[in-house]
Parts: C-alpha cells; sequence; structure tokens
C-alpha cells in the first residue's frame, strides 16, 4: 500500500466529472486500499479519487469515530437509489480544503448502490454522519465540492484563503 498526495483547493482537477469504473479490478481495489491509507494518516472521514488525481468514480469512507473500531467502505460507482425528505445540517470540512468549515445540509438518510472491491453490487443504507460523507464524496465525483453547497460571498472568502495559503506555501518553499 501507499500513500498519495492530496490536491489542494482551487485546482482544476477537482472540478472534473469523474468516469464510470467499468471493473474493479486489481488496480481499482489497490487503488482503494491507497485511498484508505492516505484517508487514515491524513486523517478524514473520506476521500474521492479525484482529490488524488484520478479521475474514476470511486471514493473510501469510514465514518466511524475514534474509539470504534474501524469500518472502511470502498465504492465504486456510487449511485444514490433514494433519500430521504428529512435533511441533516453538519459543520463540513474536506482534506482538500484544509482548514476550513462550513454547514451544509443534506438529506439525513440515504440509500446507496455501488461495487465493492471485488466487483459485487452492493447497497448500504446509511443515516447522519455517514450519509453525508458519502454524500459528500459522491459530490467531488461530479467536480462538486462542499463550498459548492454555501453562498457564493462564503465560497470566495475561502477559495481566496486558499489560494494565500498556497503562495505562502512556494514562497516559503523558495526561502529554504
Ligand atoms: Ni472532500
Amino acid at each position: 500500500m501507499a500513500t498519495l498526495p492530496i490536491i489542494i483547493a482551487p485546482d482544476p482537477r477537482l472540478k472534473v466529472k469523474c468516469k464510470p469504473v467499468e471493473t474493479v479490478d486489481e488496480a481499482i481495489s489497490v487503488l482503494m486500499a491507497d485511498m484508505l491509507e492516505t484517508m487514515y494518516l491524513a486523517p478524514g472521514i473520506g476521500l474521492a479519487a479525484p482529490q488524488v488525481g484520478i479521475t474514476k468514480r470511486v471514493i473510501v469512507v469510514d465514518a466511524t469515530g475514534k474509539d470504534d473500531d474501524p469500518n472502511p467502505i470502498k465504492m465504486a460507482n456510487p449511485k444514490i437509489l433514494s433519500a430521504s425528505d428529512e435533511l441533516w445540517t453538519y459543520e463540513e470540512g474536506c482534506l482538500s480544503l484544509p482548514d476550513h468549515y462550513a454547514e451544509v445540509e443534506r438529506p439525513a438518510r440515504i440509500k446507496v448502490g455501488f461495487l465493492d472491491e471485488n466487483n459485487a453490487p452492493c447497497e448500504l443504507e446509511a443515516e447522519d454522519l455517514l450519509a453525508t460523507c458519502i454524500q459528500h464524496e459522491m459530490d467531488h465525483l461530479d467536480g462538486m465540492l462542499f463550498v459548492d453547497h454555501i453562498s457564493a460571498l462564503k465560497r470566495n472568502m475561502i477559495l481566496r484563503k486558499l489560494v494565500k495559503a498556497k503562495k505562502l506555501q512556494a514562497h516559503d518553499a523558495a526561502a529554504e
């Protein structure tokens, strides 16, 4: 297994609509394992393939608390089969937008269909944090970030700060 570098916003590679996986083969299952390792190390509760530069419809999540046993979930071609009318609000963050958070409202319960790491079709019902996490990662597959759910004013403020942080980092690296 290997950890992969995570792309930080704003970046055009995070705005791409990803392609479906044809078959979950050895290469995709290795990608899923590497993405999980990268996510746990970060640490984060979800990661989507475009965040590591792969434009395929693959996500990994583990929304269990740090005192619980891990429950890694690997999904290729996730698709929402049903969603509750009831909404749930969570202050979301993203490994591609480090240190920024905003409240996002999404369906509280979803049923999602996907292919697992053995290419088997699966269905999963999720609620609250896990449901939010899966929806957040699925957004990445269509080039959407959590800041695309909030006001343009707040979004631009966060993106400006990220640009500034990138410039500072480049400046520091050049000074070394
Ligand atoms: Ni994210």
